[in-house]
């Protein structure tokens, strides 16, 4: 079974703790973490380093840093230079390394639009170019056109792309896929709480300056949802402490 087992690092390998990607501390702090699920996600507060384990690992097992498979390196060197340190000091214990998967960032998702269509590879992706779709529906399109029956996916933010009901139809969807192969592992960085509602999944926290495991009601995409949510007046009334209610309403008088 393929499958990502522990990521660890070996400090003996670290060459320089006083730049980055050394100088995230939970990224400096990274221990031996056991991977138990086939639904690996990564959350925690903005800047805590969840993209930058997550490239560490896609550059290990051989994806192009700005995303895709291993037959996709249009990556700018010095995206592949400032995280390179962290990838030679990540030690990844695999069952079985297929090679297969991919690594999907929103941040450089025009770019593999871009490079799909010069290469005219769109019949892989479902037929249409993905610049003539919309965001979610580009997005879904690699979803649904790419995911074979075997490897390592890794998303950063999916739901970046993706309405409520995407999210959950996504859900859904991995859901299908995972029931149906044993071979297929994902790991995704994420502040949706709606996927991270994936049952039996696997949450590793970036928070507080180390990485460990948190479940999901613990998680501050739900509780700060939850909250808000649950009564948006009250929690408004807190976080501004003024009748926010005059703020705008002068506008169209
Ligand atoms: N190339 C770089 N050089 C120096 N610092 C960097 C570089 N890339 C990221 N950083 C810093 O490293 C820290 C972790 O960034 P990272 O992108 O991993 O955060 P993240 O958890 O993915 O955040 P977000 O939720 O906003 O996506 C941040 O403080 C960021 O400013
Ligand atoms: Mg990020």
């Amino acid at each position: 079974m393929m499958r990502l087992i522990s990521i660890a690092l070996d400090k003996s390998k670290v060459v320089d703790w006083e730049s980055y990607p050394f100088t995230v501390p939970a990224v400096r702090a990274i221990n031996k973490i056991e991977v138990r699920s086939r639904m690996l996600f990564f959350v925690g507060e903005n800047g805590s380093g969840k993209s930058t384990l997550l490239e560490a690992i896609a550059g290990h097992y051989g994806f192009g840093p700005e995303g895709g498979n291993r037959n996709t390196q249009f990556a700018s060197t010095e995206t592949l230079s400032s995280i390179d340190p962290l990838r030679k000091a990540l030690r990844l214990a695999f069952s079985k390394r297929t090679g297969k998967g991919f690594y999907l960032r929103a941040e450089s998702f025009f770019n593999l639009a871009t490079y799909v269509d010069n290469l005219g590879v769109a019949w892989a992706y479902g037929g249409t170019s993905l610049h003539n779709q919309s965001h979610g529906e580009s997005f879904f399109a690699i979803l649904e056109n790419r995911i074979e029956s075997s490897g390592l996916y890794m998303m950063d933010e999916p739901e970046a792309a993706l309405s409520p009901q995407r999210q959950l139809a996504m859900l859904a969807m991995l859901h299908d896929i995972a029931r149906n192969s044993e071979e297929i592992q994902f790991i995704i960085a994420t502040h949706s709480p709606i996927l991270l509602a994936y049952p039996g999944a696997q949450i590793l926290s970036f928070d507080d300056g180390a990485i460990r495991e948190i479940s999901y009601r613990e998680t501050q995409a739900y509780q700060i949802m939850n909250g808000f949510m649950s009564s948006p007046e009250l929690y408004l009334h807190h976080l501004l402490r003024e009748d926010q209610h005059s703020l705008f309403s002068n506008d169209v008088d």
